[in-house]
């Protein structure tokens, strides 16, 4: 069977999933891609670290030239996270030909539209499911499948820490224990204040009304409030009242434009968005066409997130990247029309 050769860069949470899914079931890429993606090389900053996963040798590096310079490595997953140097990498990988494959949507929310435009040029994709929403498949869903509609709402839960942390908090425990006890899970992000503070839900949203309503939304101008201030009497006593506390991110479509926002919502005890607990996200979408949709899944965390990287770099290397190339052309060429909502 004919093989495509891959590399990751950050064999972290995310990154050692992906490992794992591509030396442990061969099979399935195989059966989905019709060939192997043969993993190559694996890039990390310390090699001497306990690693989630097991490699052959030879594999792993500390030398991110070792995938950039490697004219065999086709398909790259880019899974370190924050702005630099991950924008630097990706541009590199790109110049040297190759398609990349990533889930870091801060890096995506900030210099989206240099990297798709830079991808664009040199005649690559970059393929980024994984960014929002974990293993829920909702970039594919928004960018393509519900492309005959006109997307007028979308609510979504779209950090699974702050849930892990709020439905912790329901439970009784105190915010510290558990924003703890998400680190050592793995769901939150190497600084979990920006879980917390709503940077990341932000970042998030930013992405889904680029894909859904064609807006140039910058993340830093969409108001946004955490939990980080939250306490667990709080919670309480929205119990008291028959309500959830959900960390809630809004955009819905209006006459003059988008309104955008982030903040912790109370939500009616047993409605559907309210029930969504633990790492888990929601994403409620209203369109024209289709009505109301629902999807709901594992936001964070490491196999459902290596699921979605997968997943892209099977659809990168059979060539499936007609999604990457209607969202390069929303990146680059629609007006901004974003009013965000004063709340
Ligand atoms: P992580 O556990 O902190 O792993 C990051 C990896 O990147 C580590 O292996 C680290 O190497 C490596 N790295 C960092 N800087 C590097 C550099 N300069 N050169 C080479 N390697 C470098 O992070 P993660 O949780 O896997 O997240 C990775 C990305 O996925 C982030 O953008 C995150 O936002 C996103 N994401 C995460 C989740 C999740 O549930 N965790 C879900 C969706 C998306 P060392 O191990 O040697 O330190
Ligand atoms: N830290 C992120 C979260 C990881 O908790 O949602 C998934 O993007």
């Amino acid at each position: 069977m004919e093989k495509t050769k891959v590399g990751i860069i950050g064999l972290g949470t995310v990154g050692a999933g992906v490992a794992r899914l591509l030396l442990d079931h061969g099979d399935r890429t195989a059966r989905h891609a019709g060939r192997v993606l043969w993993l190559e090389k694996a890039v990390v900053r310390d090699l001497k670290k306990a690693r989630d996963c097991e490699l052959p040798s030879g594999i792993l590096t500390d030398n991110v030239d070792d995938v950039i310079n490697n004219p065999d490595i086709e398909v790259v997953a880019q899974l370190i996270g924050g702005i630099e140097p991950a924008r630097t990498i990706m541009l590199k990988l790109l110049k040297a030909g190759k398609d990349v494959v990533t889930a870091n949507k801060a890096l995506l929310a900030e210099h989206g539209a240099e990297i798709f435009d830079a991808a664009r040029e040199l005649g690559r994709s970059v393929a980024f499911e994984a960014s929002v929403a974990g293993g829920i498949p909702i970039i594919a869903n928004i960018g393509q499948c519900l492309s005959a509609n006109q997307v007028t709402s979308l609510h979504g839960i779209l950090n699974g820490t702050s849930n892990f942390i709020l439905s912790k908090m329901q439970d009784g425990d105190d915010y510290n224990t558990a924003v703890a006890e998400a680190q050592r899970l793995g769901y939150a992000e190497a600084d979990p204040t920006m879980d917390v503070d709503g940077t990341d839900a932000a970042q998030k949203l930013s992405i889904l009304a680029h894909l859904a309503f064609g807006a140039r939304a910058q993340w830093k101008d969409i108001p946004r409030t955490g939990i980080d201030k939250l306490q667990v009497a709080d919670v309480e006593y929205a119990s008291e009242m028959g309500y959830k506390i959900k960390l809630l991110a809004v955009a819905d479509l209006v006459d003059d434009g988008l309104e955008l926002h982030v903040s912790p919502t109370l939500l009616k005890a047993g409605s559907p968005m309210a029930e969504v607990n633990g790492p888990f996200n929601a994403v409620r979408v209203d369109a024209d066409a289709v009505g109301r949709l629902m999807f709901y899944g594992p936001g964070a965390g490491q196999m459902p997130t290596a699921s979605a990287v997968v997943a892209d770099m099977i659809d990168t290397a059979v060539g499936r990247t007609k999604l990457t190339f209607q969202t390069l052309e929303l990146w680059s060429n629609r007006p901004a029309r974003v009013s965000p909502a004063d709340y």
